[in-house]
């Protein structure tokens, strides 16, 4: 049997961070993958503090410092450190076609909805003020697209006629922080990554 190898994620997350911690914690128990590092395009996210107090390296994006999208990402790419999968939990930004070649078919996003249904930013309002039964949470690879790459993994979340916005928003992150981690963690079963 060979060496079990613990994979190297990189995170980019922009604001709370709770699926950051939600990963950080899982990995920290299975070992099977490690954060070894946080991309973070807003300073004095919350999230920069809960990678502070577990020691995870932190890497700012900050587009606006450079005179192009590529320019911004052809430094972020030249400072990370090595990597078997990007991870967007939370991250606010269309990533761009330097960083998407740099890394093929080595970046995955997580959204608030059942896709092709609900992308963008507010995906939870919109199909709470849709009016549909029934939401989700997608895990998919990332393309050029907003939210169009090829669907990994999905789970419902059932919209009931008492079901508020801010108790949906509570049963999508609580579905989230379960399936992004398991999804890795099937990812690396698969030796997909
Ligand atoms: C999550 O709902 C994610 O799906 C969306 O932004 C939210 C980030 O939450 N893209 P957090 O920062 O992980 O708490």
């Amino acid at each position: 049997m060979g060496a079990v190898m613990t994979k190297q994620l990189i995170v980019f997350a922009s604001g709370t961070g709770s699926n950051f911690e939600a990963l950080a914690d899982h990995f920290d128990r299975t070992k099977t993958a490690k954060i070894v590092a946080l991309v973070c395009d807003q300073p004095g996210a919350p999230v920069l503090a809960k990678a502070a107090v577990r020691k995870i390296p932190v890497y700012p994006l900050d587009y606006r410092a450079y005179p192009s999208k590529a320019a911004a990402e052809a430094a972020l790419i030249a400072k990370l450190p090595a990597c078997d999968l990007i991870v967007l939990a939370g991250f606010m930004r269309i990533i761009g076609a330097t960083l998407l070649t740099a890394y093929p078919n080595r970046i995955i996003n997580l959204h608030p909805a059942l896709l092709p249904s609900f992308p963008g930013r507010t995906g939870i309002a919109d199909a709470f003020n849709y009016g549909v039964k029934v939401t989700g949470v997608t895990v998919h690879y990332v393309d050029a697209g907003i939210d169009s790459g090829k669907i990994i993994a999905q789970a419902p979340v059932l919209i009931g006629p008492d079901t508020t916005l801010p108790a949906l928003e509570t049963a999508i992150h609580d579905v989230e922080h379960q399936l992004l981690p398991q999804t890795i963690e099937e990812l690396i079963k698969e030796e997909k990554i």
